[in-house]
C-alpha cells in the first residue's frame, strides 16, 4: 500500500516513521519546505539497514509522486505565530488544507482522506468539501488521541497496565470534547464504579487541556509522539480492513441529531472509510455538551466561508 503524508513536519515525519517501521505501508512525504522531506526521508531510508525492514520514504515536493495513493494523510500548515488570531490561524491552514487536499486527490481519486490539521474538525469538513469524495473516505483524527490521553491518566490514577482501559471521548477537538466517563473502562468496569466523582472529572480536565500542557512543558513546538501514534491506528485499521472503532471525526447525516458537520464520534474503519458510526445512548448533559461542541465547530466553518 502507499500512503502519501502531506506535511513533514513533527506529525508528518514522525507518522512517516511509524508506517515504514511498523510495516505498514510505503509512505510519500511531501512539504513545500525545500529539502526537509527530502532529508527527513533518505534518513529514514538509511535507518533501514538497523531497523531491517524493506518498506519505502520518499521526500518530494512534487504531488505527481503520490500518484494512486491509498490514503493522504493531511499534516500540513502553521502553527500559530505571536500575533495572529485564531481567527487568523483558521483561514491560513484552511486555504493550505483546501490546496493540498486538492492537488493530492487529483492524483489519486480513489484515495481515503485523514485530516490532522488543526482545527480538526473545520479542516476535515473543508478537506471532504474539496475532494468531491463520499463522506465516509473522510475523516479526522483527534478522538484517538483525546481518548489515549484520558486512557493515560486512568491507568496512572489506578495504577493498572492501560492495556485494560478504554476511553471514549466525542465531539471536537479543543476545549469542548466531551471525555464520557460512563463508557470508559477499565477490563469493562466503568470508571464510575472505579473513582469518585471528582477524581473522574480531574482527570477530564486534565484530558481536555492535554494538548495545552505539553505546549506549555515545551519551550516551543507541540505534541506529536501520540498524535503521530494515532493516526498511525487510523491509517492501519484501513489499509488492513480491521475494522478498529474508534472515535473520529466523521461527516454527521442525522447521527446523534447533527447534520452536515464532522464531528467526533465512535466509528468503525475499514478498507472503504467510515463503515459504521456507532451511535451511543447519551444523558441530557451529555447531548448538550456535544451540541454545544458542534456549535463552536459550525462558527468556525462559518468564519472560514465569510
Ligand atoms: P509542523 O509545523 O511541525 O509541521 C507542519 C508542516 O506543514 C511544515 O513542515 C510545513 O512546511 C508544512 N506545510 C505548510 N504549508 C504547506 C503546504 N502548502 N504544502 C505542504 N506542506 C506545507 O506542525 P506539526 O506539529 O507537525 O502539526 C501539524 C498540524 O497538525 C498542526 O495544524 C497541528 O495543530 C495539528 N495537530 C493536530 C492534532 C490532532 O489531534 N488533530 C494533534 C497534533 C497536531
Amino acid at each position: 500500500s502507499k500512503v502519501t503524508i502531506i506535511g513533514a513536519g513533527n506529525v508528518g515525519s514522525t507518522l512517516g516513521q511509524r508506517l515504514v517501521e511498523k510495516d505498514i505501508a510505503d509512505v510519500i512525504l511531501l512539504d513545500i519546505d525545500p529539502g526537509r522531506p527530502q532529508g527527513l526521508a533518505l534518513d529514514l531510508m538509511e535507518a533501514r539497514g538497523v531497523e531491517r525492514h524493506d518498506r519505502t520514504i520518499a521526500g518530494t515536493d512534487n504531488y505527481d509522486l503520490t500518484q494512486d495513493s491509498d490514503i493522504i494523510v493531511v499534516t500540513a500548515g502553521l502553527a500559530r505565530k505571536p500575533g495572529m488570531s485564531r481567527e487568523d490561524l483558521l483561514k491560513v491552514n484552511a486555504q493550505i488544507v483546501m490546496e493540498v487536499t486538492q492537488q493530492a486527490i487529483a492524483r489519486s481519486p480513489d484515495a481515503i482522506v485523514l485530516v490532522v490539521t488543526n482545527p480538526l474538525d473545520v479542516m476535515t469538513y473543508l478537506a471532504w468539501k474539496v475532494s468531491g469524495l463520499a463522506p465516509r473516505r473522510v475523516m479526522g483524527m483527534a478522538g484517538v488521541l483525546d481518548a489515549s490521553r484520558f486512557q493515560t491518566f486512568i491507568a496512572l490514577e489506578l495504577r493498572v497496565s492501560i492495556k485494560d482501559v478504554t476511553a471514549t471521548v466525542l465531539g471536537g477537538h479543543g476545549d469542548l470534547m466531551v471525555p464520557l466517563p460512563r463508557y470508559s473502562t477499565v477490563n469493562g468496569i466503568p470508571i464510575t464504579e472505579l473513582l469518585s466523582a471528582e477524581t473522574i472529572d480531574r482527570l477530564v480536565e486534565r484530558t481536555k487541556n492535554g494538548g495545552a500542557e505539553i505546549v506549555s512543558l515545551m519551550k516551543a513546538g507541540s505534541a506529536y509522539f501520540a498524535p503521530a501514534s494515532s493516526a498511525c491506528l487510523m491509517v492501519e485499521s484501513i489499509l488492513f480492513n480491521q475494522a478498529r472503532i474508534v472515535p473520529a471525526a466523521v461527516y454527521l447525516d442525522g447521527e446523534y441529531g447533527l447534520a452536515d458537520i464532522f464531528l467526533g464520534v465512535p466509528a468503525c474503519l475499514k478498507r472503504d472509510g467510515v463503515a459504521q458510526i456507532l451511535e451511543l445512548q447519551l444523558t441530557e448533559t451529555e447531548q448538550a455538551a456535544l451540541q454545544k461542541s458542534a456549535e463552536a465547530v459550525r462558527q468556525n466553518l462559518d468564519l472560514v466561508a465569510s
